[in-house]
């Protein structure tokens, strides 16, 4: 793997970077493209956010993916019904693993919650196996809080995102 990024200071730079900003779509959308560009051998970073019984895509970075993803099936709903995140050593291991791009080799997914019910997802994937690891994991879930902590998730306000 290249180099790994200095993760506090990553998260510092996403928080710096987002500022007062509010938005939903300007603010997934600029976490998608620091992610992307910032950690190494990841293939595709983006959000998908529940709609009803399916997954809708959100903001990205990387090729274009599945717009939408059905009830139940793959790792993202895997996340979404667990409740917690979900991270795959070998895509091709996790039964439903749904492949929107067939380099992909592991993939983590992060729950980002808004007023106690999961909004949506982060979705990291990897050409690479075994590529995400404990910390990595931790910094996501730092970065999933600090959207439900900063963004206008649906047009609400980020002061009632929180539990
Ligand atoms: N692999 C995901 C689908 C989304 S793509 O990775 C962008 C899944 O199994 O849910």
């Amino acid at each position: 793997m290249e180099k790994k990024p200095n993760y506090p200071l990553l998260l510092k730079q996403i928080q710096a970077l987002l500022g007062a900003e509010t938005d939903e779509v300007a603010n997934l959308a600029t976490v998608a493209a620091v992610l992307f560009d910032t950690l190494p051998d990841v293939n595709w970073a983006g959000f998908y956010k529940v709609a009803g019984d399916e997954l809708l895509l959100g903001p990205f970075q990387g090729k274009p993916a599945c717009i939408r993803l059905p009830y139940g099936k793959g790792v993202c709903w895997a996340a979404v019904l667990r409740k917690q995140t979900v991270r795959v050593d070998d895509v091709h291991a996790f039964n439903g693993h749904i492949a929107c791009d067939s380099a992909s080799a592991s993939e983590i997914v992060v729950p980002i919650y808004v007023h106690g019910r999961v909004w949506g997802v982060l979705d990291i994937d990897s050409p690479v196996k075994n590529r995400f690891t404990p910390d990595e994991e931790t910094l996501l879930e730092e970065v999933a809080t600090l959207l439900t902590n900063t963004t206008r998730f649906n047009g609400g306000s980020p002061e009632k995102n929180k539990i």
